[in-house]
């Protein structure tokens, strides 16, 4: 299975967020069902690893927490765009669950990339060089805010690669519910 461990975002800002589309040459717009916040990418992993990640995940405990939309902008880099996102305000509770996914999967003999975790969530994936249009968007959505949601819990989801592009059917939900909400 591909499997992949992500936060869900609720429908009226994957809603909002779907209202952001514009004309940008090379866009390929992410699903508004699909839109989700990735803690950890796993790949392929075979059915005794996902069963001992899965009693690992549930080994996690962290208080809900709050997030806050901030800006958009491009990876790699605004020249050489191959994915547009919307940022997240800082939030320290996102980095700690985000690090305690991916020991989960080290744990469990899933290899991680060093690179550091930069939270984002993925709107668009560009297949063109940079645009007038790509600069505009960014600009435009700059001062991207949105009144901060909980979250309540992350999922481990399966991505099932489809004709017509990846299904994510979601695994498992792990509550977060450690102490009081944090904001
Ligand atoms: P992204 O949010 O950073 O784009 C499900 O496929 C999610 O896993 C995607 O949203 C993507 O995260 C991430 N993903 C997919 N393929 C990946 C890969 N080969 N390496 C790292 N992350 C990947």
């Amino acid at each position: 299975m591909r499997l992949f461990i992500a936060i869900d975002i609720p429908d009226d800002l994957k809603k909002m967020i779907d209202s952001l589309r514009a004309d940008i040459p090379g866009a390929r717009w992410v699903r508004q069902e699909q839109i989700h916040l990735t803690l950890a990418f796993l790949g392929e992993v075979d059915e005794p690893a996902s069963e001992l990640l899965i009693a690992e995940l549930a080994r996690i405990r962290l208080p809900e927490f709050k997030l806050c939309f901030s800006g958009t902008g491009c990876f790699p880099h605004r020249r050489h765009p191959r994915v547009l996102w919307v940022g997240l305000e800082p939030q320290p509770y996102l980095n700690i669950l985000a690090a305690e996914v991916r020991e989960a999967a080290l744990v469990c003999g899933i290899s991680q990339e060093e690179r550091s975790f930069t939270p984002h969530i993925t709107i668009a994936r560009l297949s063109l060089s940079h645009s007038p249009e790509l600069d505009l968007f960014v600009e435009r959505n700059k001062a991207l805010k949105h009144p901060q949601f909980t979250v309540h819990n992350f999922i481990l989801y399966q991505s099932r690669l489809m004709s017509q592009g990846a299904e994510h059917i979601p695994v498992r939900s792990f509550p977060l519910n450690a102490v009081a909400t944090v904001t």
